[in-house]
């Protein structure tokens, strides 16, 4: 499957994906990366992997749609088949969900359903629970519920500071994501017409 990944930064994941493909063992191979944000780190580590790169900065686009259908122009152009966000800090419109179903993919900071939004890590050190972790999920219209492809647990430790659950959950990240790009790319999981995931 040729793989689109939409990033707005750093790009940690975006790096474990691309380590991941490289070596044409994957059932996916990153064909082009797209940030919203020029000069970002995850823009020099596709370059660094040999991997086209296009940026398409929100701010020219008088609305949404023209910013979406710029971004859309450039998946097709790459011939995409599958997308990942990883890191990507635009909420997409419902008519770009809709167009992508069952081919985008999320990765979240938290055992979704719990803790969705913004600082999700911080979230559940508020909460006090003594376990969180990460999800990849599929994009559905309402943000960070779409069905599950893959978790994994990550403990919280006594005394830990928001960044360094950060961290712990990026190691995490960074194991989950390759895996359920993985899963989607070679069919192992898809979405069905109902909104649940069908296993094989
Ligand atoms: C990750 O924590 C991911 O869960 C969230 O954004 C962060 C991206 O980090 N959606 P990076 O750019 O991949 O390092």
């Amino acid at each position: 499957r040729r793989v689109a990944v939409l990033i707005s930064g750093t790009g940690t994941n975006l790096q474990a994906l691309l380590d991941h493909t490289k070596g044409g063992l994957s059932g996916a191979e990153v064909v082009v990366v797209v940030s919203n944000v020029a000069g970002v780190k995850g823009l020099q580590r596709a370059q660094e992997a040999g991997v086209t790169t296009k940026v398409v900065p929100h701010k020219n686009y008088k609305s949404r749609e023209e910013f979406e259908a710029a971004v859309n122009a450039e998946l097709q152009a790459a011939r995409a088949e599958l997308i990942c966000l990883a890191g990507f800090m635009r909420i997409l419109t419902g008519s770009f969900v809709r167009a992508w179903r069952g081919r985008l993919l999320n990765i979240h900071p938290s055992l979704l359903p719990a803790f969705k939004g913004m600082h999700a890590q911080r979230q559940a050190l508020q909460a006090g629970v003594t376990l969180t972790g990460c999800t990849v999920h599929f994009v559905s219209e309402e943000v960070d519920c779409g069905a599950i492809v893959t978790q994994e647990a990550v403990p919280v430790l006594p005394g830990d500071t928001e960044e360094a659950l950060v961290e712990r959950i990026k190691t995490a990240e960074h194991r989950a994501y390759p895996r359920a790009m993985e899963l989607v790319a070679r069919g192992k999981v898809v979405l069905r017409e109902d909104g649940t995931c069908i296993r094989s």
